[in-house]
């Protein structure tokens, strides 16, 4: 379990040693983005929402504990199956207690734009982690729309109480950043205002809020907008209707066993069911211009979200540039991109990763410190990561997780191809996205100790 603020447990370190080549087939978990958002819509429908194939980890069991503080039925009926009963937009309760969203920024903020359109009064608060990060970016536009914080620490962060909108207004807005959680905070607020709710972006987020909503029968369009950009609009007040939802593969955990599938030698893998979307596969399209073998068989979709079996060699990977208008669409995978880089021949250039100093952690630096206690050459200039790659690593380092996940997993995976072992202080915050890392990699034939 992780922890809130207020209660500490005991750190798990864990040693990943150089590995033989990793075979076999693996469906990683579900994804995470689409696992809040089914149980969120799921909450503001009428009728049931049936989902599968659900991540169940921490993060999204805390949003799934939340919408019954709400008032929603929410049962598990199965591995990943999951039912929900909801309430109608705008029909939250009042909940008796503060909302605890333990790591996760994603779950709070969706939650914050979704409680912004009802008049109920809710307490946010997280773990640690969760209180550093900003939230101004999400209440300020939902301020716009009639919510008011009534109490928030320094700067607007966590705990956080929050009081909906009893005439939530509709705006236009543009987002400071691109920031999928933003975007569907809006919308989400958006859904109990009156008239046309519309949000525009300078660079294309991910889009599985206007998926998932349209999917349960609400009025959404999207255009572009500029060069990367798209306009998204929502017709206010639509009756949400309750849907199944199939939850695929999520392409931010497959990148995981994907990359040590890359470095580790003789490596020959198979990951089902990885989803496609455009919109969240930048690091596929960077591994193959730095040479990666990845081939994609089976490509099939469900309501909006293509997926696809991915087959992964080991491959010699170069140095690349990557251009700063591909963040968003890999936002969340340049750590483990960046232990691709340094085994890599030749100088990795990552452009444009200010967003990734507000993360679980300040992930431009716990990603550079990460590579250079074990021996690799990197800097960190203004908002780009520099990874001098030189084909292997030495390791040998202990690496600090910071209470975040993908460091914990992206220093594993290194470990798994370089000299000498790696280690991790923490495996604790595993659980928040990949509960079933260590075991899946483990059958895969990792070496963790
Ligand atoms: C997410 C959006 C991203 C991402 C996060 C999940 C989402 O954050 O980092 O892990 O599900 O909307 P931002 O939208 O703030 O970039």
């Amino acid at each position: 379990m992780t922890q809130s603020a207020d209660v500490v447990a005991q750190p798990t370190p864990l040693e990943a040693r150089r590995s033989d080549g990793l075979s076999g087939r693996a469906r990683v978990p579900g994804d995470k983005s689409i696992s809040h958002r089914a149980l969120i819509l799921g909450a503001l429908a009428v009728g049931e929402t049936r989902i599968t194939g659900l991540l169940e980890g921490e993060d999204v069991i805390n949003t799934a504990k939340a919408m019954r503080a709400l008032g929603a039925t929410v049962e598990r009926t199965g591995d990943f199956a999951w039912s929900v009963r909801g309430v109608g937009v705008a029909g939250f309760a009042q909940p008796a207690a503060p909302l605890d969203f333990g790591n996760s920024g994603t779950g709070c903020r969706l939650v914050m734009g979704a409680v912004a359109g009802c008049p109920i009064t809710a307490i946010f608060d997280g773990d640690a982690s969760l209180r550093s990060r900003p939230m101004r970016r999400i209440v300020d536009p939902l301020e716009m729309m009639g919510a008011r914080v009534t109490e928030a620490r320094d700067g607007g962060r966590l705990p956080l109480t929050l009081a909906g909108a009893r005439d939530p207004l509709p705006i236009a807005y543009r987002t400071p950043v691109a920031s999928a959680q933003i975007k569907s905070a809006v919308l989400l607020a958006g859904l109990a205002a009156p008239g046309v709710t519309t949000v525009i972006e300078t660079e294309a987020s991910r889009d599985h809020t206007e998926l998932l909503l349209k999917h349960f029968g609400a009025q959404i369009e999207t255009v572009p907008e500029g060069i990367h950009g798209r306009k998204i609009s929502l017709t206010g007040q639509p009756e949400l209707v309750g849907a199944p939802v199939v939850v695929p593969a999520d392409p931010s955990s497959a990148a995981f066993p994907l990359v040590a599938a890359l470095i580790v030698p003789g490596s020959d893998i198979v990951l089902t069911d990885v989803m496609t979307n455009p919109l969240r596969t930048g690091l596929f399209t960077t591994l193959r211009e730095m040479g990666a073998s990845i081939e994609e068989t089976d490509a099939r979709g469900d309501a909006g979200e293509p997926m696809a079996n991915f087959r992964v060699r080991a491959s010699q990977l170069k140095g690349v540039e990557v251009p700063p208008e591909r963040a968003p669409s890999m936002i969340d995978e340049y750590l483990v991109l960046a232990v691709a880089a340094a085994f890599a021949e030749g100088t990795t250039t990552m452009r444009g990763l200010h967003e990734l100093r507000v993360k679980e952690s300040d992930r431009l630096e716990a990603t550079a410190d990460m590579l250079r206690v074990n021996g690799v050459d990197v800097e960190v200039v203004g908002d780009d990561l520099v990874v001098h790659g030189r084909g292997h690593v030495a390791g040998g380092g202990l690496v600090a997780t910071h209470m975040d996940h993908r460091i914990a997993m992206s220093a594993l995976v290194m470990g798994l191809a370089s000299d000498q072992p790696v280690t991790i202080d923490d495996t604790t915050f595993i659980a928040t996205s990949f509960p079933d890392f260590i075991p899946m990699m483990r059958r895969l034939g990792a070496d963790f100790v």
